[in-house]
């Protein structure tokens, strides 16, 4: 009889726990059918933000629009639904408990930053209680819940290969990575690349691009972009234990520069999203490829499409770099669409 009835709870709490959370490469099963959760449109919902920036002294000027003196604020109203299901809400409770005792790990550029800041703040509003302790240390940034031994993390690694200083000068080494001595041994890694990619002229960091016995000045972004993505492939194929370390690729986050010579429109003014994406971004069929080739599973957060919607979420005029004021129409205001990225990213964690 007690066997019977554990069984039976057990069997409801399993097909409770399938329906909220079971997911493989953002397809989501709920009510026992299964849903692309890219797949869908934004819509105004009185009950967001999640957080208010306030809430969250420790953010990075450049993301935080409303202490910047942005004064509209629709953008921060609109969630994401996914057209065959519900997007679960963000619920920092449970996410402690899928993370305790386990340190997750942002590799990557100022949009790898953009989501780690937004999920710290989401943690600590969801946990008013929690101590937190958070410190930066040759570019780690290290934000820990010593209560539920949970850390946070973000590598600062524009280019996930190396970058090294030799006497030829700055060396952009395609075929290197000496960086995953640091978030190898990490519970959940979440990467992202692309953006450094295009700098040129007195923003580019390298003098020199090697790979194989190869040396150039430079050479095709996006051939120089795939060989890197390929190395970390490489990389993860081989050395990853997919049973310890969950992967996930932030997809490549558009911008809405527009401006001269461009058939887009900027995002200066802009406070309604989009209401359709335009055309699909270069760099996401390199990722793509890459993602497809490999033979460990990495869990692409596929966030072009739905990103490339939200013309109103970025900081615009409202934007800083350090300390002056900038036209950025690149990074994502706090609060704002990478809450939404974490939203997802919340829903496809094992
Ligand atoms: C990413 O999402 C878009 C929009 O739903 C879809 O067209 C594309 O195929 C997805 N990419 C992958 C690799 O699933
Ligand atoms: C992060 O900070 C916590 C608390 O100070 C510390 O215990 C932990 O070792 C740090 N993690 C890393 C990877 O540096
Ligand atoms: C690179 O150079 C080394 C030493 O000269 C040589 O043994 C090797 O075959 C070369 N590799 C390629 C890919 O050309």
């Amino acid at each position: 009889m007690g066997g019977a009835l554990f069984s039976i709870s057990s069997a409801l709490l399993f097909v409770v726990f399938v329906s909220l959370s079971r997911n493989v490469d953002g397809k989501i099963v709920q009510n026992g059918g299964t849903c692309d959760l890219f797949e869908g449109n934004w819509v105004w919902d009185n009950s967001y933000p999640l957080y208010h920036s306030s809430q969250c002294p420790f953010f990075e000027d450049q993301f935080n629009c409303e202490r910047n003196g942005r004064p509209d604020k629709d953008f921060m109203k609109y969630k994401w639904q996914p057209t065959g299901c519900k997007l679960p809400r963000f619920n920092g409770v449970e996410f402690m408990r899928k993370l305790k005792g386990k340190r997750l790990m942002f590799v990557g550029d100022s949009l790898s930053l953009n989501q780690w800041q937004s999920l710290t703040c989401l943690l600590h509003v969801a946990l008013p209680q929690a101590k937190h302790i958070s410190y930066t240390k040759d570019g780690l940034s290290n934000f820990t819940f010593p209560e539920y031994d949970v850390s946070l993390l973000f590598l600062r690694n524009t280019f996930l290969v190396d970058i090294v200083s030799e006497p030829r000068g700055r060396v952009l080494r395609l075929d290197s990575i000496s960086a995953s001595k640091i978030w190898g041994g990490m519970d959940v890694v979440i990467f992202d690349s692309w953006h450094w990619w295009l700098h040129s002229g007195r923003k580019q960091p390298w003098d020199w691009v090697v790979y194989g016995n190869t040396t150039v000045k430079d050479l095709d972004r996006m051939t120089a972009y795939e060989k890197a993505l390929n190395t970390w492939a490489k990389y993860i194929d081989s050395n990853v234990d997919s049973t310890k370390t969950q992967v996930f690729f932030q997809g490549v986050s558009p911008d809405h520069a527009g401006g001269p010579g461009s058939s887009e429109k900027g995002c200066e003014g802009q406070t309604k999203p989009l209401t359709s994406p335009g055309s699909p971004h270069p760099a996401e069929h390199v990722l793509e490829k890459v993602l497809k080739g490999m033979s460990k599973h990495v869990n692409l957060l596929n966030i072009t499409r739905l990103s490339q919607l939200r013309i109103d979420g970025h900081p615009s005029i409202y934007g800083r770099f350090k300390g002056q004021k900038t036209n950025d129409c690149t990074h994502w205001c706090l609060s704002g669409v990478p809450d939404i990225w974490n939203e997802i990213l919340y829903a496809m964690l094992a």
